[in-house]
């Protein structure tokens, strides 16, 4: 293989709470081995305009503690397009960079397998996501700090709910996956957890709550993610049922926002420093992760084959801890 002399850095998708650690990790420790980094703006968007500029030392400073990420960040539903893609492959070659790292979830991982098939660069993975919802890692980037932001919101929002014996309505997001949501009602102690990959009838909602008046609950909180069901649709089913006073209140971006915590910042750094690594070992097409506190390495393609699955005990669990 060529020796690789540039690096392409790129964050994609939505953001997450220490994508900037993430990228003053790559940043530094590619300067320090002796490569450059190109960091392209504004995700493949950006890329495909051209949106690129070289990043120094400096140029990563005083941002490991910041939410959100300098570099910005375009969901690019264009890139799906070969058309598209041999554009920004163009830009790739004007720019001489030889080897890629995308931040991302998801979404970047499917366009990092293109490029793996496509482009005869290595293309490195360092998933970030609020939603946790990849495969062969623990955890991504910004997850922790997303549930704590919840949690945190939650805390208060049962002050509330206990002074004035009202039933919450707490919507998380996660729109086709529920780990985030299942995380923080486990955590903030919620009555009631909806997912959208477990079934459930509103009937059995309203029969929890039920039962829990009747016990002598004089509040409760029902933490739903935003692809179980929409917490006003809820809200309403529960008003018709129940003489409770009922409340509704949807988090929405501010999960995404956010100094990153101790954790997601201790991930950004390992999984950053890692995907420089392996491109100067002469790996290629890797997704780095977590797993039981070590760093592993995946191929892409294996990653986007596999689907994480929710952790069914966890949300068991959730239910009994909330009788
Ligand atoms: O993928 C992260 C996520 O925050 C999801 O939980 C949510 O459904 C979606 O992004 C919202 O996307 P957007 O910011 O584009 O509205």
């Amino acid at each position: 293989m060529a020796k690789i002399r540039t690096l392409g850095l790129i964050t994609t998708g939505g953001d997450a709470p220490g994508m900037n650690t993430a990228i003053r990790a790559i940043v530094r420790y590619a300067i320090v081995k002796g490569l450059r980094v190109m960091g392209i703006h504004r995700g493949f968007c950006g890329l495909m305009a051209g949106d690129i500029e070289e990043m120094s030392l400096r140029s990563v400073g005083g941002i490991l503690n910041r939410g959100g990420t300098i570099l910005h960040t375009v969901r690019c539903p264009e890139f799906k397009k070969k058309s598209y893609r041999n554009v920004c492959l163009r830009q790739i070659k004007r720019h001489r960079i030889d080897a890629l790292v995308v931040i991302g979830g998801d979404g970047s991982l499917h366009a990092s397998r293109e490029i793996a098939r496509e482009w005869k660069i290595p293309v490195m993975v360092v998933p970030a996501s609020i939603d946790n919802d990849i495969a062969f890692t623990d955890y991504s980037i910004g997850f922790d700090t997303a549930v704590n932001t919840a949690l945190e919101a939650i805390d208060k929002i049962r002050d509330t709910a206990k002074s004035h014996e009202r039933i919450f309505i707490v919507e998380i997001m996660g729109r086709e996956h529920g780990f985030l949501a299942l995380d923080v009602g486990l955590t903030a102690g919620a009555e009631v957890v909806l997912l959208p990959e477990a079934k459930f009838k509103i009937s059995k909602v309203i029969k929890i709550l039920k039962e829990g008046i009747e016990k002598g609950k004089t509040s409760s909180i029902v933490v739903t993610a935003e692809g179980a069901i929409r917490a006003n649709e809820l809200a309403k089913a529960i008003k018709t049922k129940l003489k409770f006073d009922v409340r509704v209140s949807v988090l929405g971006h501010m999960q995404r926002g956010g100094s990153p915590t101790a954790m997601s910042r201790e991930i950004a750094c390992k999984l950053g420093v890692a995907a420089v690594e392996h491109i100067l070992r002469g790996k290629k097409n890797l997704m780095m992760g977590i797993k039981s506190d070590d760093v592993i390495a995946t191929p892409i393609e294996k990653v986007v084959k596999t689907k994480r699955k929710i952790d069914i005990k966890g949300y068991k669990m959730a239910e009994i801890l909330a009788k």
